[in-house]
Parts: structure tokens; sequence; C-alpha cells
């Protein structure tokens, strides 16, 4: 079975990559490198042994998706390409707008020129919005308050005009909440530009000394500590997410939702706690104000994703914080080409 891969070589795809090949399917990648390096393929390869077939393009080139469905018979396709900051969507919406929703288009356009209907789509938990309770379920009410919200929630509702317009597609909408960590090698992991907008990849950056402190967006919500508390992912057991979604995919299940969670909420001084035991010192932080349009509370109830693909998370916060540190210790200005 031959998997297209869009995206695998940003932070989520490169490591679903590794786990479809050590499940036995071939891996071709599309990635016009407009957020990661062509080093993390490279790792991908030196870590599972096997070759990634790779196309530096971009999805919404026609021509180009054309080549690639023409010289590779592919069984079915994951889409992680897409820009995904949010702060930089509010910036730049069209251009938000343009790469994500387009590029879907473009893809599911040639996909079914060329007769492939199995499609997995890397959705967010952004699409809850502010929810009313928690966790939060997969049939809970959908909302956006931002531009790159907006692209995961409108994507969806067209993934599912098209399932109801053509029931021989196969559809896996996968809402992921935190993802966090890296491959246990510490050769592959998250390598934001910049200054990290996320949690952990700030706060792996202040264990090795590249910031100052950690700055804690409020500590008034109302949650047992005061701050903001999310659903951490290990990145391994997203990926290995991936596969399971991939594989239900052949038992043409039709178009599908599931959450990818662990279940359980961590706050972010919680979190500073746990970077502090695995650097073995403390991790300096700062309290200041509310980041805009944060919400409290966020984690998932991931008993329909355990029901239907047999997907439960295994690995534990302090795994999760010793792998993203590993990665950044063996990698403090992230990849280097
Ligand atoms: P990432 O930026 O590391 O990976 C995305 C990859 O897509 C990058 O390698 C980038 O170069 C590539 N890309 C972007 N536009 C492209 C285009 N038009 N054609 C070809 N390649 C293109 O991001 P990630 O964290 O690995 O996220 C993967 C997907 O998961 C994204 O769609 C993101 O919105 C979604 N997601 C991520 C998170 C998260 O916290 N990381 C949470 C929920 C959903
Ligand atoms: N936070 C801080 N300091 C920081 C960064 C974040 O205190 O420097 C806090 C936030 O206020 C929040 C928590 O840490 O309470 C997590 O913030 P992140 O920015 O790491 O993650 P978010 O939950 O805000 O959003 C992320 C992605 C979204 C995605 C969402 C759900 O950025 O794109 O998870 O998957 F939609």
């Amino acid at each position: 079975m031959k998997i297209l891969v869009t995206g695998g070589a940003g932070y989520i795809g490169s490591h679903t990559m590794i786990k479809l090949l050590e499940n036995g399917y071939e891996v071709v990648c599309v990635d016009d490198l407009s957020n990661s390096k062509m080093i993390a393929v490279k790792k991908v390869e030196e870590i599972s042994g096997k070759k990634v077939d790779f196309y530096k393009a971009d999805i919404r080139d026609r021509e180009a998706l054309r080549k690639v469905f023409t010289e590779h018979k592919i069984d079915s396709v994951i889409n992680f390409a897409g820009y995904k900051a949010v702060g930089e969507s509010c910036a730049k919406p069209i251009e938000y707008y343009d790469n994500n929703i387009y590029g879907i288009l473009v893809l599911i356009e040639v996909m079914r020129e060329f007769g492939v209907k199995n499609l997995v789509f890397s959705s967010s938990a952004t699409v809850y919005g502010n929810p009313h309770k928690v966790p939060i379920t997969e049939d809970f009410p959908l909302s956006t308050s931002n531009p790159y919200g907006s692209t995961k929630l409108f994507i969806e509702y067209i993934l599912k005009d098209l399932y109801k317009s053509d029931n021989e597609f196969n559809i896996s909408i996968l809402r992921y909440f935190n993802p966090i960590g890296a491959h246990p090698s510490g050769k592959i992991g998250e390598d934001p530009n910049g200054i990290p907008n996320n949690l952990c990849p700030y706060i792996t950056k202040v264990c090795v000394g590249k910031l100052p402190f950690v700055n804690i967006f409020g500590d008034d919500y109302p949650t047992p500590d005061g701050t903001g508390v999310r659903d951490y992912i290990h990145v391994e057991d997203l990926a290995e997410g991936h596969v399971l979604a991939v594989k239900k995919l052949e038992e043409k299940p039709g178009l599908f939702i599931v959450n990818l969670g662990t279940g359980v909420g961590y706050s972010v001084l919680e979190m500073v706690n746990a970077f502090s035991k695995a650097l073995g010192k403390e991790v300096p932080y700062k309290i200041g104000p509310r980041r805009p349009g944060d919400i409290p509370m966020c984690y998932a109830d991931p008993s329909f994703a355990e029901e239907f693909i047999g997907f439960k998370a295994k690995r534990t916060l302090d795994d999760m914080c010793r792998d993203a540190l590993n990665w950044q210790l063996n990698n403090p200005d992230g990849y280097v080409e």
C-alpha cells in the first residue's frame, strides 16, 4: 500500500511517515518546504532505514500533483500541508485561505481525476471554539474565532459535502488536541521559526538557555491553579493514530471524525513543573496577562477514537517532556542543513 503524505517534512508529518514506514506502507511525500527543511525527510529515512519518494512541490500546483499521481499508484492520502499559526493567520488571512482551502481543493480534484478516494485530514480542537464543558466529544457545537480556525472548519464542511456528493470517498477527519514531544531518537522534532508561539517549544528554548523565562499567559482563569488547561498528546501517539486512521479507511467506512487527545488536561504551571523535573532544575517563569483569544480549558473525550479506530494514547507527560527536551538539547538551533 502506498500513502501520499502532503506536508510530510513538517512536525507531525515527519513522525507519521516513520510510523507508516514501520507498518509496511510505502511513502510518497509532497512538501513545498515553506515551513520545514529537507533534512527532516533525510532523518525519517535514517531512522526508519527506508526510502521516502520526495517531491518538492506546492499542493496548489495541479501539474506537479498530476506528475506524482502518474508516477505512483496511491492508495490513500494524508494531508498535513497547510499553514498553522493562529496569530499569523490574523495578519495574513488571504494567504491562509488560499493555502489551506485552495490547497485541499486542488488535491481533491487531482485525487478524483486519478480515482484515489481515501483521505485523512488534519483538523484541530480549535474547531470547538470555547467549549461549553469538558471533556469534548465529537458532536460538540463548532465555531471559529480566527482565520486559521476558519480554514479548518470550512474544510470540514467541504469534506462533508464532498462525501454527500460521492460516497465512494472514505474520509477521516482527525481533530488533534495539543501535539508535543519528539521522536525518542532526538533526531526529529518541532522546529518553529523564530520565537515559538506555542507553550512547549517555548519552554524547551528556555530549558536550553535560548530564552530567559517562560511567560505564563494569565493565572486568573477558572481552572484549578488559574492557568490554562490543555490536552497535550505525544506526537508519537498522534502519528500512530494516523496509521490506525489509514487502516480504517481500507475498510471503506465512509466519513468519520475522531478526536486525537489523551482525555487528560494539564495546566501551564503543571507543564512548567513537568519540564523542570525532566531538566533536573527549575524552569524560570513569570506570570503575565492573558493572551487574547485563549480559552480556559480544553481536553478531549477520547472514547470514540478508541471504540472506532482502536486509538488510545500510551505515552505519559514525563515521556512527552523527556523527548521534547532531548530533541531540543540535541538540536538547540533546530534543524541545521
Ligand atoms: P508544520 O508546519 O510543521 O507542517 C506542515 C508542512 O506542510 C510543512 O512542512 C510545510 O512546509 C508544508 N506545507 C505548507 N503548505 C504547503 C503547500 N501548499 N504545499 C506543500 N506543502 C506545504 O505543521 P504541523 O504541526 O506538522 O501540522 C500539520 C497539520 O496539522 C497542519 O495542517 C496543522 O494545521 C494541523 N494541526 C497542527 C496542530 C499543532 O499544534 N501542531 C494542531 C492541530 C492541527
Ligand atoms: N501559553 C503560555 N505561554 C506561552 C505560550 C502559551 O502561558 O508562551 C499558554 C496558553 O495561554 C495556553 C497554553 O499555554 O493556555 C497552550 O498554548 P499553546 O499556544 O501551546 O496552544 P493552544 O492551545 O493555544 O493552541 C494550539 C495550536 C492551535 C490548535 C490548538 C488545538 O496553536 O493551532 O492547540 O489543537 F488549534
